[in-house]
């Protein structure tokens, strides 16, 4: 582990839908370690949902015996980075992918990327169509400001 990495889990399931409560939970708790809002443990959890319910229905198809892997890093400066990737069909077009509204299925918004693009930084997708897809995002959690505690 590198001395930039203060702590590192990883974690690896298959792509069944009640595993998306399990990394969730799983986030919010290593997020917890930082001394950080509620609000932003939730924006956390909405994030790895987005991307982990992403690998189930688009890159698994719904198909229940996918892999899925989720990294989260705690880096120095109140950083945490999250790695979710799969093993799926992968993404013929990132950046089509990636515009607000775009969706290949009819009546799903295409706000996925849009979430986790407005509650993380440094989004990057890589992806190979028949591979799979690798999604790497940055939360800075902010300084809590002593004079908040009354
Ligand atoms: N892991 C993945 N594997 C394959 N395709 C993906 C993956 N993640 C995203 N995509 C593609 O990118 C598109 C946009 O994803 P995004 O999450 O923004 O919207 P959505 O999942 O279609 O809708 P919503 O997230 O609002 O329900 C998807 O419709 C899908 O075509
Ligand atoms: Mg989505």
């Amino acid at each position: 582990m590198s001395s930039e990495i203060k702590n590192l889990i990883k974690i690896e399931f298959p792509s069944r839908p009640e595993n998306i409560s399990f990394a969730r939970t799983c986030a919010a708790a290593f997020a917890a370690q930082l001394d950080c809002t509620l609000e932003e443990i939730e924006e956390v959890k909405l994030v790895i949902s987005e991307a982990i319910s992403n690998s189930i229905i688009h890159g698994y198809d719904n198909q229940p015996d996918g892999v899925i892997i989720l990294e989260m890093k705690l880096l120095p400066e109140k950083k945490i980075e999250l790695m979710i990737e799969d093993y799926g069909c992968g993404i013929a077009d990132v950046n089509q992918a990636m515009e607000p509204r775009y969706s290949s299925i009819v009546n799903r918004m295409g706000l996925g990327f849009v979430f986790m693009k407005s509650f993380t930084e440094d989004l990057q997708v890589t992806s190979e169509v028949d591979r799979g897809t690798k999604v790497r995002m940055i939360k800075t959690f902010l300084p809590i400001s002593k004079e908040n505690d009354l």
